[in-house]
């Protein structure tokens, strides 16, 4: 069984100092012993060097925010993939609803800076979700299918070995609503289906689809035991150690 992949996605919080402490206290507060999960941290880019050396020989994995699509050039104030990786990133998260919607990525360019992930060798983190007027105009599962369908389209049956899913309703980040379970199994099913009509059954249901958006402690559990959910990214509720850890302890599975 793949193991949960919980994500602690700090946004632009946190000096290097600040983001040198919470990682060790998350990096302290793991109960390792017999767990299995997969626990990923994203902090700003100014802060992946002093949490890359904090995280070092702990179960804890490096992830960027965001990635430019092309490996280097004239793109003032932009990361290439390429850079990430070079930093020691192993994860990358992609098409985040604020890049989308705050910095009106299209999906298109979402579907390029996959490309430039999977080329250098990161793994992305696909961000799908809908607004609340998609979903109150019945669209939910037609953003969603087509932000993928563009996201992925002429990537090779193996590229999906090297892409995690998140969905992240719009409506649910960092507004402190909560999609229901039924809501929530209803996108994540709808997501495996195109996965494993387009990729194969084997790989579409080896996918891990992650749920985000307003996930704490009181609800991560819940969320978590809905079906079709394999694993968490968790804005607000990372940025304080002991509501982080708690979400990754309950999500582990016995080992
Ligand atoms: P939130 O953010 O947990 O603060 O809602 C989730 C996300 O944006 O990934």
């Amino acid at each position: 069984m793949i193991p949960p992949l919980v994500v602690g996605n700090w946004k632009m919080h946190g000096t290097q100092s600040q983001c040198r402490d919470l990682a060790r206290r998350v990096a302290r507060g793991l109960k390792r012993k017999g767990r299995q999960i997969d626990v990923a941290l994203a902090p700003p880019n100014t802060a992946l060097e002093i949490v890359k050396k904090v995280i070092e020989g702990s179960q804890i994995r490096l992830a960027a925010q965001d990635a430019h699509w092309e490996d280097q050039g004239a793109f003032t104030g932009e990361v290439s993939a390429m850079m990430l990786k070079d930093s020691g990133c192993e994860f990358v998260i992609l098409g985040h609803s604020e890049r989308r919607h705050i910095l009106n990525e299209s999906d298109l360019v979402v579907a390029k800076k996959v490309q430039a992930a999977l080329r250098n060798g990161l793994r992305a983190i696909l961000c799908v979700g809908e607004t609340l007027a998609e979903r109150q105009a019945g669209r939910t599962q037609s953003v969603v299918t087509r932000q993928l369908r563009i996201a992925l389209k002429g990537l090779g049956k193996s590229a999906i070995d090297n892409v995690e899913f998140a969905y992240e309703p719009v409506w649910a980040i960092g507004t402190g609503l909560n999609a229901t379970s039924e809501q929530i199994a209803r996108v994540h099913g709808r997501i495996r289906q195109f996965l494993k009509a387009s990729f194969g059954n084997r790989k579409g249901n080896a996918a891990r689809i992650l749920y985000g958006g307003s996930v704490k402690p009181e609800n991560a559990a819940e969320i978590l035991r809905t079906p079709g959910v394999n694993g968490l990214l968790v804005g607000g509720a990372s940025l304080r150690a002991e509501t982080f850890l708690a979400i990754v302890n309950c999500s582990a599975l016995p080992g």
